[in-house]
This record gives C-alpha cells, structure tokens and sequence, in this order.
C-alpha cells in the first residue's frame, strides 16, 4: 500500500529547480510555485502544482492531508555537507583565549586545539558520542536542516577512529535526519603516535580503511592540509590509496595558506572546504574543475578571520556550497541559517545563491543526486516558514526558524509541539 500525502496550501515552494551546479545565479532564476500543494507517495515528491488542483484530482484517493492554516513558504530541506559534531568535551576556554589576543599555535602550546577535543573525545564512551551527536543534530533540524555530514577527525588511532565512526552510525539509526560519514583520521598527527606523519597515514590507510568499507562505516575521506597538520607530500600516497579503494575525496584547504585546493583538484574530490586563505590562482584552479568549492563562515565567525571569497568564486565559474563546520574549537556557533545569511550579506550573495549553496549544490558536494531540490522523484525533505514571502527567511540572518520539517514525507518538527 503506497503511502500517500498532500501537504497545502503553501503561499510558495521555491522549487530549486533549473539552477545550474556552477556559477552565478540571479534571483530572478528562482522558480516559484504559488498557491501550492506538494504530492508525496512513499517519501518522494510526486507532484507539486496548485493545491486546489491537486485537491481535485486527489478527491477520490486514500491520501493523508497536512491542511495547513495561514501563510507558508516552503524551502527544500537543508543539507549541511561539513561538520564535526561528534566530539567530547568543549574548548570554551580556547575561544576565550583567542579572543584575548593568542594565536592559534599558542592556545595549542597551551593544551587547547584540537589535541584538547582529541583526549576529550577518546575518554566518552561511544553512548555518550551518540548522545553529543543527537544533541547538536536536535539544534540543526530546528534550522531545517535535514542531511547533514558529520566527520571523524577526533579519534586519531585506528580504535578510537572506530568508535566515532560507530557513533555516526548509530546516531544516524536511531535518528530521522541523514547523517553522511567522513573519515577524518588525516585531521593531524597524533601527539601520542610513535612515528612519522607518512608512517601514521600508512597504519590508518592499511588497517582502518578496510574495515570502513567492511562495515560501512564511511564512504569518503577527509584530510587537512595545512602548516602543522599534513603536506602534499605526506598525503598523496594516502589519498591515492583512498581512491583506489574508491572513497570519495574531500579536503580542508587554504584555511590559513594555501596548498589544499590543488591537492582537491589533484585528485579530483568532491569538495574543497574553508578557502579563507584563497588567492585567485586557487579560485580559477577550482573553478575550472570539477571540485565544489565550500565556504565555511561558521569558521570565520569562530575565528575572528575573513570569510571565503564567495562571491570571487562563484564570478569565477565555480560552485559555492555553504556548511556550517560545526565543531568545539574554530565553530561552535552551529547555526546554518545564520551564518549562510551573514555570508550573503558581507560576500554580496543573491538570495538564490546563498539558498542554492545549502540545498542542492550542498548535496551534490556529498554526491547525493536525490535531494535539495523539490521536483517529482526527489526526497520528500522540506521546511515551512510562517511567511508569505521566502525573502523574510534570509532577511531576518537565521533568527526567523522553520515551523515545521518534513524528511521524506514524514512532520519530523513541529514547533508548536515539544
Ligand atoms: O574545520 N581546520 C581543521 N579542522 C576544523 C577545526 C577543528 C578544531 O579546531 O577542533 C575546522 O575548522
Ligand atoms: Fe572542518
């Protein structure tokens, strides 16, 4: 028996339909339904046309109404294509440190960075990662977001790798968001590992990435590169094992210099993250490429630096996707919807730019073909704002949430319910 839905009347479903992955968008290119109704049938979009329209031509049909009262919009669900939610412990104290004036190596000197949230991470039992990861994925969904990435990169030892990765796993079971796993174990060189930067990438590439593919645990892996974590040399034997065994590539590049983006293109990843430190020999490298370039203001914010050159990139050719790197030390803000609002308003970002880089352009960054637009064959995966005009949701930078979030069909947030 198929599972039948008719969710309406919506002021408007901005579609997100017949937007190229690359390059600049006008909002003029935003396609509108109005005075709409969206057809879900076993947790995809089926139609979406006037809801009167559908009414009728639904009148005879077993299907479940979601009538609903007043002024809505509708967006497709966010997809979040970059965080670290999985992590003990906090770095409060790095932030405050930070902010009173030392460096990022000085604060790591001192204990802080992210050898702090590593001793913290490997001491919680893999329940209480779990508990961590749903806590923060609880405060992404109010956001509306409804895929979101979440990277290993706090272990740093075969085990211990395991178990964060474990704990993605079972957060995304027991949860209704997706949850997309990243092997973050080149995130730096352990402190506590007995050998050299090419020697400790080897003992993870040669016992751990079997037992990913094994079990499942994650299709894609991760590295940072950058001064005081690895170098292209130490990497490329690395990655070049990761795509023979067929992971995709992702990579945390040109945050504070550059180097990542054209190890990105090298081996032709998904994505290249941050960018901050971006020059325009980056930008047409990416651009010319088939590599999603991700902008992290989450991280700028945290940081106190320079966002991501977006809007070069995007005159540029490239693809932009908006994440939030949601983690304990360089962004612990989490907040998807303000931060891509800010970066719009200080990149000079067109609404349809800033909305394409959270929704389909964030999805094709994680290879998944399937969601972040609402068209027929799509994931069911939407939000409602309490607005007439979609314009009001970027407008109000993050603090107008949505009111209700559906994945696949299914009200998973209703915020006048607890
Ligand atoms: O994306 N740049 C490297 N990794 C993280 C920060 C991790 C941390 O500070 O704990 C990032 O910003
Ligand atoms: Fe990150």
């Amino acid at each position: 028996m198929k599972e039948l839905i008719l969710i309406g009347p919506l002021s408007q479903v901005i579609t997100m339909t017949g937007i190229p992955l690359k390059g600049p968008v006008s909002d003029n290119q935003l396609q509108l339904i109005e005075d709409a109704g969206i057809f879900c049938e076993d947790g995809l979009v089926k139609s979406i046309d006037k809801y009167k329209k559908l009414l009728s031509e639904l009148k005879d049909v077993d299907v479940q109404l979601i009538q609903l009262e007043g002024n809505h919009i509708c967006l497709p669900g966010f997809v979040d294509s970059h965080t670290h939610i999985c992590f003990g412990g906090s770095r409060a104290r790095d932030y405050a440190m930070r902010n009173a004036g030392k460096t990022y190596l000085e604060i790591a000197e001192e204990g802080g960075g992210i050898w702090d949230t590593v001793q913290q991470t490997r001491k919680a039992t893999q329940k209480e990662l779990v508990r961590g990861i749903l806590k923060r994925a609880k405060q992404h969904l109010k956001n509306g977001v409804t895929t979101i990435e979440v990277k290993s990169g706090y272990g740093l030892s075969v085990e211990e790798e395991l178990k964060m990765l474990k704990a993605i796993k079972e957060a995304d079971n027991h949860y209704p968001l997706d949850f997309i796993s990243t092997c973050l174990a080149a995130h730096m060189l352990p402190r506590d590992f007995n050998g050299s930067s090419s020697e400790y990438l080897s003992e993870i590439s040669d016992q751990l990435f079997p037992i990913l593919k094994k079990d499942k645990l994650a299709n894609r892996v991760d590295a940072f590169i950058e001064k005081g974590a690895f170098n292209e040399a130490d990497i490329t034997p690395y990655l070049t094992k990761a795509v023979e065994m067929g992971f995709d590539i992702t990579i945390h590049a040109d945050q504070f210099s550059v180097g990542g983006s054209a190890v990105a293109v090298k081996f032709n990843a998904v994505s290249a993250d941050h960018l901050e430190a971006s020059t325009s020999y980056e930008i047409e490298l990416l651009a010319k490429s088939n590599v999603i370039a991700t902008a992290l203001p989450g991280a700028s914010l945290g940081l106190g630096c320079n966002f991501t050159p977006a809007r070069k990139i995007l005159d540029a050719g490239g693809s932009l996707v908006i994440a939030s790197d949601h983690n304990p030390g360089s962004a612990p803000m989490g907040d998807l919807l303000t931060q891509a609002a800010i970066l719009g308003t200080m990149e000079k970002l067109t609404n349809a730019e800033v909305l394409a880089g959270i929704t389909f352009r964030a999805a094709a960054a994680l290879k998944l073909a399937n969601r972040g637009k609402l068209q027929q064959g799509y994931f069911a995966d939407f939000s409602l704002f309490h607005t007439s005009d979609f314009n009001e949701v970027l407008y109000n930078q993050g603090s107008f949430k949505p009111c209700m979030v559906f994945k696949k069909g299914k009200l998973i947030y209703d915020k006048h319910k607890p």
